[in-house]
């Protein structure tokens, strides 16, 4: 039986209230038995303001990014041990905006997602092709460079408890979501490549997650694929309703 993650990334976007009253409508909203994993990422100055909003409730906190040494001249960085201290579950590692506007390399996220690991946060690592990338053929080899790259090193066992997002570049943001078929052949290719570089246990356990133009009317369809396992989510997370009609698609999925 699948455990659907369901995460919101409010990229950079919303204001301290609005994030309040986000939270606050969510947590009235879902029952300490709620069938989904639900998950959501503030801007990193938001996360206290919206953990607390969400006390009581089984909703988690992720942050969007962080730096991977402990502490020390890093002028604007955020450890892991800081998100910890701030009631961090999860860190978003490697989204697609990370690596295409502010030029991070697989190498980088590699050490991103060892120091979360070490500082017990669960890594949600995105990979994803551009269009020209897809156009070419070369969406394989590019999911499985930034899998090999930005993963590296890490035990079966550690790949197993974290979370891979499939992010096509080209879907994120612009309505065109990717078609059922076209998530469920990444997610499925997801899988045997981790399965070659990890094992079989690794590669069924981790959770993958797709994002890119993800809405309420469109979640069933794409979770109902067998290899997809929730959904991250941009700008249908920003309001709390069509956030959880997202979650409820998810919970719909497990008991049609
Ligand atoms: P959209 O849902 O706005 O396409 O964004 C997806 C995304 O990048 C989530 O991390």
């Amino acid at each position: 039986m699948k455990r659907f993650l369901i995460a919101g990334n409010w990229k950079m976007n919303l204001n301290r209230g609005e994030a309040v009253q986000w939270g606050q409508q969510v947590a009235s909203a879902i029952a300490e038995d709620h069938p989904v994993d639900i998950v959501v990422c503030p801007p990193s100055v938001y996360l206290q303001a919206a953990g607390e909003a969400l006390t009581d409730s089984p909703v988690s906190l992720a942050a969007q990014d962080m730096y991977h040494q402990p502490n020390g001249a890093f002028t604007g960085e955020i450890s892991a041990a800081m998100l910890v201290d701030l009631g961090c579950r999860y860190v978003v590692l490697g989204h697609s905006e990370r690596r295409h506007i502010l030029g991070e390399s697989n190498e980088l996220v590699q050490q991103k997602v060892q120091a979360a690991i070490a500082a017990e946060l669960i890594p949600i690592v995105c990979v994803g092709e551009t269009l020209e990338q897809r156009q070419a053929g070369q969406t394989t080899d590019i999911v499985q460079e930034q899998v090999a790259g930005s993963l590296g090193a890490l035990s079966p066992q550690q790949v197993s408890q974290m979370i891979i997002a499939y992010e096509p570049v080209w879907a994120i943001g612009t309505g065109q979501v990717a078609t059922p078929e076209q998530a469920e052949e990444v997610h499925a290719d997801l899988r045997t490549i981790l399965e070659n570089r990890y094992n079989h246990e690794a590669a069924t356990q981790v959770r993958i997650q797709y994002g890119g133009s993800v809405k309420p009317e469109n979640a069933a369809e794409l979770l109902a694929q067998p290899n997809v396992d929730g959904a991250l989510v941009g700008g249908a997370s920003l309001k709390a309703d069509s956030f959880l009609g997202i979650v409820e698609a998810a919970a719909t999925c497990l008991n049609p």
